[in-house]
């Protein structure tokens, strides 16, 4: 799984093999410019779901329910998840939380629409937790993440991203749960892997968890492409005679 915001890289990682776009939140700090993932719309999140879901020929698409869409009751959690496959057309959504939001995702479910469960680092609480570190590394968290993610299964979520957790722990859940796990800094024994396409991609600059490998550096690719660009038109090289009508 890799995250998706748009129409062309959405169908580059579906020609490249990928089984799961995820326009994720995450789009509020990589594609918006937000420190955190709070701000983002739901507005905002269906139409870089829309872009991405026409990108996309054959990957399942999950979207990311916002901050603020799903957490006051299930009622308004399955009306958020309703606009998102109304109007952006995905195949899934995704909510952060254990015990505290079951009742939204078996209301979602119920309604025929597939949940996927977000535990561990869950970016949306980051004002309760206050740190972007590794999470449960203690045995009383750990015990509580077991605890919500068979909680998040039960439920009747279809996947769960584990984020930032110890390797273990992504191991026990991964072996206690039957819905596939998709780890994101949760270690090798989980079912899956997800990363923000920023990230993999090298196209963020100051964000090196361990957990990250960048498979490109686009970053530098793109600023040397475009100071190549700008030296070339002031020298008056572009366009060349074989580059007009
Ligand atoms: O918003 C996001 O990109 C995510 C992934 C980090 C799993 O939730």
């Amino acid at each position: 799984m890799i995250t998706a915001y748009d129409y062309a890289f959405a169908g580059i990682f579906d020609e490249a093999g990928i089984d799961i776009l995820l326009v994720g939140d995450s789009a509020s700090n990589v594609m918006v410019g937000h420190e955190t993932t709070l701000p983002i719309t739901l507005d905002q999140m269906i139409f870089m779901a829309g872009s991405v879901v026409r990108g996309a020929k054959r990957c399942f698409v999950v979207c990311d329910m916002p901050f603020g869409t799903y957490q006051g009751n299930s009622k308004e959690a399955l009306n958020s998840s309703i606009r998102i496959m109304k109007e952006a057309g995905a195949h899934a959504v995704k909510l952060e939380g254990g015990i505290e939001i079951c009742d939204s995702i078996t209301r979602i479910v119920s309604s025929g629409i597939p949940v996927m469960g977000h535990l561990g680092l869950t970016p949306q609480s980051i004002y309760k937790f206050g740190t972007y570190t590794v999470r449960a590394k203690e045995e009383e968290e750990a015990e509580e993440l077991i605890k919500n993610a068979h909680a998040v299964q039960d439920a009747g979520a279809f996947a769960l991203v584990l984020e930032k957790i110890p390797a273990e722990l992504g191991k026990r859940v991964a072996e206690e749960l039957h819905i596939p796990v998709i780890g994101i800094g949760a270690g090798m024994h989980v079912d899956g892997q997800v990363l923000v396409m920023h990230d993999l991609l090298g196209i963020t600059k100051d964000f090196s968890p361990r957990f990250l490998r960048r498979y490109a550096n686009l970053r530098d690719d793109i600023h040397n492409a475009t100071a190549q660009y700008i030296a070339d038109v002031k020298s008056r090289d572009f366009p060349n005679e074989k580059e007009q009508y």
